[in-house]
């Protein structure tokens, strides 16, 4: 099944509850909540508290990305604000598979981030352990980016390395995913997909409401 993960950091914070409302009413499964730490990435977004406080919004899944350096140290607060699945970079935990291992064992779900730099064969390890890769198809920090081309055969790679090893992983793609662009994605093999700006600018309810349109088309 294609699930619509729309990304909170485009959305407009005055009303950030009547905006994930809104997404929720749409059919998205999961909310995408970008945890930024300054370091990992060169901003800094929101964290534990705003995770917490609008966990009272909505019951969707949230999927938060961490873009925090050594996000191992932030497992237990993640489970306490709300966190259902989370997700960290490959490129800034020292011991992937310790943290992997800390998330599962605090009853999330794990997953693993590549910046579009990073190679997907360097998750052959730890591929069996996570239940979501991420590709990101833009350099991390920022929403309104554009799309990076080349992180399609990424998706692809990782289609063919998820169906040989017969997992059930699902292929997150973030990062500049408009309705213009989608479906190329979807049929590089992507299952989940994140969307900021594409969603949040301008009428939340009928753009999330627009990808769903498509991804039915997919999900028959
Ligand atoms: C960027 C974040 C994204 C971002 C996507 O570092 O990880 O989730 O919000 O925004 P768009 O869809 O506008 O590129
Ligand atoms: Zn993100």
């Amino acid at each position: 099944m294609i699930i619509l993960s729309p990304s909170v950091l485009g959305a407009d914070f005055t009303k950030l509850g009547e905006q994930i409302a809104a997404v929720d009413r749409a059919g998205a499964e999961y909310i995408h909540l970008d945890v930024m730490d300054g370091s990992f990435v060169p901003s800094i977004s929101f964290g534990m508290p705003v995770i917490a406080s609008i966990r009272g919004c909505t019951g969707r899944i949230f999927d938060v990305h961490m873009m925090v350096e050594e996000p191992g140290r932030f497992v237990d607060d993640l489970k306490k604000a709300g966190a259902d699945i989370v997700c960290v970079h490959q490129e800034a935990c020292r011991h992937l598979d310790r943290t992997v291992n800390q998330i599962r064992e605090a009853g999330m779900s794990p997953a693993v981030a590549l910046n579009p730099a990073t190679p997907v064969e360097t998750l052959s390890c730890i591929l069996p352990y996570v239940d979501m890769v991420l590709v990101m198809s833009v350099n991390p920090g920022f929403g309104g980016q554009k799309f990076i081309p080349y992180t399609l055969e990424k998706i692809r790679a990782l289609r063919r390395m998820i169906d040989e090893q017969g997992l059930k992983c699902r292929i997150e793609i973030d990062g500049g995913v408009k309705l213009s662009n989608v479906e190329e994605i979807l049929q590089a093999g992507a299952d989940t997909i994140v969307v900021g700006s594409g969603v949040f600018s301008g009428d939340a309810e009928k753009n999330a409401a627009d990808f769903m349109e498509i991804f039915r088309k997919y999900n028959a």
